[in-house]
């Protein structure tokens, strides 16, 4: 797979940063992730939007602008040997002098194989385990996935999909995932302390006329009365939850407002790039 690390095309051997790069020292840097849907990438200018705001928020700037970012990536998928990829996008804090000060950033972006959920998954549903934590800077897209991986390692074995952050009684996020609830006609989804996934977005602009739409971090004791959860992001789409911890939800099946929700997601990135 071919890789763009600043200003040159490298093949995957080829491709290298400095050791002294603060993302390797001390994990700092922003990255976003998009995929391409019929070998075009998918609602491009949001990605390109939440990567700037990650870079400003951290105090990084981006070394191309929106149009020449899309020339590469259109560049790097053109030369991507799969028929759907993964495209990620790092800005890292640079080659530090005393492995502390951000210095020029690398900007790095590369196709990747894309692995989609299996079709289980979807029919199924999945399950979730909950974990009391708030991720750092919520609204960027950071490097630092320590806790998520560490956590979701450690569970292996219970067979949970994903991890469902919570933070003083109210559920925030997903690890890799934003959080939905669907409550008789309401469709709720927390709204502060969250990286706002673009698949979220997309799902609240469908689900405007059927649902009324609430935002807010939705209370974790409350999950009891709930009738359908499911979770959203790029590689999941959206994906209906069975089951939190131990507390079956609704009735322990993937219920219709999620398939309906899940129906009108295929129809718009099946047409989004006809
Ligand atoms: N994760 N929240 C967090 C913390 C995320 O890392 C992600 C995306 C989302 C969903 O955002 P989107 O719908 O824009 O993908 C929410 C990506 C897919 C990942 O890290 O693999």
């Amino acid at each position: 797979m071919a890789h763009f690390i600043n200003g040159d095309f490298f093949s995957e051997t080829e491709a290298k940063i400095s050791i002294d790069d603060l993302s390797i020292l001390r994990g700092f840097g922003i990255f976003d992730y998009f995929r391409t849907y019929n070998r075009k990438p998918f609602l491009l200018n949001d990605y390109l939007k939440r990567f700037q705001n990650s870079a400003s928020i951290v105090g990084l700037s981006i070394p191309l602008n929106s149009t020449e970012l899309s020339s590469v990536i259109d560049q790097l998928i053109s030369q991507s040997p799969n028929d759907e990829c993964g495209i990620r996008m790092i800005l890292t804090g640079g080659n530090s002098f005393d492995a502390f000060t951000p210095e020029k950033p690398n900007l790095i972006i590369r196709t990747e194989k894309f692995q989609l959920p299996l079709e289980k998954d979807y029919s199924e549903g999945v399950i979730v385990i909950s974990y009391e934590y708030q991720r750092d800077l919520p609204e960027a897209k950071l490097l630092n996935y320590s806790s998520a991986i560490i956590h979701n390692s450690r569970n292996l074995d219970k067979k949970a999909s994903e991890i469902l952050y919570h933070f003083r009684g109210k559920i925030t996020e997903a690890s890799r995932s934003n959080f939905f609830v669907i409550q008789g006609e309401r469709l709720i989804t927390p709204e502060k302390h969250i990286l706002k996934g673009i698949t979220r977005q997309t799902v609240l602009t469908m689900a405007q006329k059927d649902f009324a739409i609430e935002k807010e971090n939705f209370p974790m004791h409350l999950l009891s009365d709930v009738d359908e959860v499911f979770i959203t992001s790029t590689t999941k789409g959206i994906m209906p939850v069975i089951k939190i911890d131990d507390q079956i939800i609704g009735n322990g099946k993937v219920g219709k407002a999620t398939r309906h929700l899940m129906e009108l997601y295929k129809n718009f990135t099946d047409k989004t790039h006809l």
